[in-house]
């Protein structure tokens, strides 16, 4: 199959991958509306074609952190990654660094911080979630310092799971699940050999160092789900920090007044998301809900957006609406389960192409100077 643009990577990955893993990286929560929303809403976002202004010169990269990104794009956190390609982590975490952008490791990643972290020449950063345990959540920051971790993510919209209905549908969950997940792999040798067989062990690696036993996907169901916290508040954050003194930013914020209670309690940064769509089902599209928080909290903390992105296009348009930089989540992830490292590395050299014809026929030479003048319809809603 011919990939020429940044989307071709999801109907690869689609190939590659048993059905319950595809449907786990592509569904999103509820009737997946807001999965939907995310997607159109930054798609209709249009822009002002500016020419004749010497575009040379043009400069992509961004300083976000105390750090030095090539371009304003981050790989975001996302779980089981060691599923869907061989040692998915390392090799998404490399990719990242070739680029030079930064990575962020998942929680509920399969390898470990401590076999990610030394395997990549920049640091990378940590994503947290709160659960029940917190001597967990105390040992995993004492452990991503301990690895040289730099930023820590902190991911708020997670009190509870969201109902993902194509899970059980897809044998992710639900009856006979394990069996159909089996079958499915069979029917899948290329990933069964070179992920199910050779990427082993298919660890939760942060959880089993904790809890000193293996660990599999019946845990991310079960141990997992009961040990998110529906009890998480604002006051986590000073306790957290209590552990963490580096750069701390936290992702799941869609309103203005809780962009503005983040900056109250001491965040660097906020990520406006809706966990792509994977969580409450209804709520509004990130590209909807950015201006309105960038007119809240610019300039007083860093904004970074996710949820939707799939294109350089749409990492200029999260620029245009507010955000100083951007996550990427399935963008990345259906190149890695396609064609692993190499195919992340593409797909960020696509974007970076992308972002640099947006920018040349936008008429931004610099990521500093991307605003809302570059946009067709300017408004608090942008659209
Ligand atoms: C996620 N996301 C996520 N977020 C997080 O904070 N911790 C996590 O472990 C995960 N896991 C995860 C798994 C999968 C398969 C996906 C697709 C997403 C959410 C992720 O960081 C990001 O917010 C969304 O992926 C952004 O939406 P798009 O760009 O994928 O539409």
């Amino acid at each position: 199959m011919i990939v020429s643009a940044p989307t071709d990577y999801r109907a690869a990955a689609r190939r590659r991958l048993p059905p319950f893993l595809f449907h786990y990286i592509d569904g999103g929560a509820g009737a997946e509306d807001t999965l939907a929303r995310n997607v159109a809403d930054l798609a209709a976002v249009a822009l002002r074609q500016r020419v004749l202004r010497d575009m040379s010169g043009l400069d992509l990269s961004t300083r976000l952190f105390g750090e030095r990104l090539s371009m304003p794009v981050a790989l975001g956190p996302v779980g089981l990654t060691g599923m869907y390609a061989r040692r998915g982590e390392v090799q998404a975490a490399q990719a990242a660094a070739a680029r030079g952008i930064a990575y962020t490791l998942s929680t509920v990643s399969v390898c470990a911080i401590e076999e990610v972290a030394p395997a990549v020449d920049r640091p990378i950063w940590f994503q947290l979630y709160v659960l029940r345990d917190r001597g967990f959540m105390r040992n995993a920051l004492e452990r991503a310092k301990a690895a040289g971790c730099t930023t820590l993510v902190f991911t708020v919209d997670m009190p509870v799971p969201g109902s993902r209905y194509r899970d059980a549908h897809s044998g992710m969950s639900g009856p006979w699940a394990a069996w159909r997940r089996y079958a499915q792999a069979v029917a899948h040798p290329r990933w069964a050999w070179d992920v199910g067989l050779l990427g082993r062990p298919h660890d939760l690696g942060n959880v089993s160092r904790y809890l000193g036993k293996p660990t599999g996907l019946e845990d991310y169901i079960g141990w997992l789900a009961a040990n998110f916290d529906p009890s998480i508040a604002w006051r986590d954050l000073e306790w957290i920090r209590e552990f963490w003194d580096g750069p701390m930013v936290v992702k799941g914020i869609l309103e203005p007044g809780d962009a503005r209670d983040a900056v109250k309690f001491g965040a660097d940064g906020i990520v406006v998301s809706n966990h792509g769509g994977r969580q409450l089902d209804g709520t509004v599209s990130t590209a909807r809900a950015l201006p309105a928080i960038a007119d809240a909290v610019k300039g007083e903390i860093a904004i970074l957006a996710d949820s939707g992105v799939r294109t350089g296009m749409d990492v200029l348009r999260m620029l245009a609406l507010g955000a100083d930089a951007v996550l990427l989540g399935r963008a990345y992830v259906y190149a890695l389960a396609a064609a692993g490292r190499r195919g992340v590395e593409h797909v960020l050299e696509l974007i970076d192409r992308e972002l640099r014809v947006a920018m040349t026929l936008t008429g931004t030479r610099s990521i500093a100077g991307v605003d809302r003048g570059i946009l067709a319809e300017p408004g608090p809603a942008a659209r």
